[in-house]
């Protein structure tokens, strides 16, 4: 018989108080899940915070990519996950496709030693590594800023993977040329960043209609969405921010000002009583981090009691070093 979710809590509190494990959980994941969680954050924080960690298992309740760099930051540490779900926008780059987009460049006269890599921490660890090899960094939303001010010092070209929309929306703001390979009619030798045309399919939801369409319905409303969604998007907000940014922006609004919100459902839904949006007639949720439930969790904790854990990741050693390096460089900024 299917246990309920209160049965499923109550044995998910006796293992975790049993096992020397922590469990870690993304804002996009379903409330009870997220509930359970005894490290919760975006993607930086659980990055950093996991880190900080001593228990022998992280138990990962998000995408692939986050329980990865967990891994490679430490590699000692048992990581697993209740779902080895993939970012949509990860699994759009491998290290072969990273590659010929580093031989674009090359092939317009632009050599490896003047290419400055930054891949989003939503990659694999075979494109961290890459990166990590050819002397750049990782970035989160919430630091991407600082990482490509950083790295505009050296007075290279900026090769960002894989998202597009995160990399353009930076030029934008920092006012600097920017282009997406196989979309842009452009000299990589004109632009500060050239970008990967990846991009994630649920910050492609919201649109400039959506926007229009809670403008002239409140007119005093705002609007504030993640810098994932379209250049066009961005530009029509008020405010453009991480998930850790957004929380800090709602949260700190006014009882009474409207805000409607371009990113995932679940993280805005728990936002705020009242006065908060989702700017999509389409429930933005994002069905890889949706994969989750509450008897996966339990059922990975038993595993574990069990003796034999279950969807552990393991990173190569070779991958985990660079992969480490490259994210290591984010951290230290
Ligand atoms: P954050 O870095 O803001 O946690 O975002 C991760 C993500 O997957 C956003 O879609
Ligand atoms: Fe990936 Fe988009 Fe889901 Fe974030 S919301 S995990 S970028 S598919």
């Amino acid at each position: 018989m299917k246990l309920t979710n209160v049965e499923l809590r109550k044995k998910i509190d006796e293992l975790k108080k049993k096992l020397s494990v922590t469990v870690v959980a993304h804002f996009y994941q379903r409330d009870e899940v997220f509930e359970v969680g005894d490290i919760t954050g975006d993607s930086l924080e659980l990055a950093m915070k996991t880190q900080a960690d001593d228990s022998e298992f992280v138990l990962f309740c998000g995408v692939g990519f986050m329980g990865q760099s967990v891994k490679v930051l430490s590699p000692e540490k048992r990581v697993v996950m209740p779902k080895v779900a993939c970012c949509a926008m990860a699994s759009m780059i491998t290290d072969i496709q990273y590659d010929e987009a580093v031989k674009f460049l090359n092939d317009h006269g632009i050599a490896n030693e003047n290419i400055l890599p930054i891949t989003y921490i939503n990659s694999g660890a075979d494109v961290k590594a890459k990166v990590g090899e050819m002397g750049g960094m990782v970035c989160t939303s919430a630091n991407a800023k600082k990482i490509i001010t950083t790295a505009m010092q050296e007075g290279k070209k900026i090769l960002f993977v894989p998202d597009r929309c995160l990399g353009q929306n930076i030029a934008n703001d920092m006012g600097l040329e920017s282009m997406v390979i196989g979309v842009d009619d452009k000299d990589p030798n004109k632009c500060d960043i050239i970008c990967y045309d990846g991009f994630c399919s649920v910050h492609q939801l919201f649109t400039l209609d959506d926007i229009e369409f809670y403008r002239e319905k409140y007119p005093d409303i705002l609007i504030a969405v993640h810098p994932e969604c379209d250049p066009a998007i961005c530009q029509a907000a008020d405010f453009v921010g991480s998930t850790s940014q957004l929380i800090k922006y709602i949260t700190a609004l006014p009882e009474d000002q409207k805000v409607a919100v371009g990113t995932e459902f679940n993280m805005v839904n728990r936002l705020r009583p009242k006065n908060t949006y989702v700017l999509s007639s389409t429930k933005p949720e994002c069905p890889t981090m949706n994969e989750t439930t509450l008897e996966d969790v339990y059922l990975t904790l038993k595993a574990i009691d069990d003796g034999e854990p279950i969807n552990e990741i393991q990173v190569d050693e070779k991958t985990q070093k660079w992969a480490k390096i490259a994210l290591e460089r984010m951290l230290a900024l």
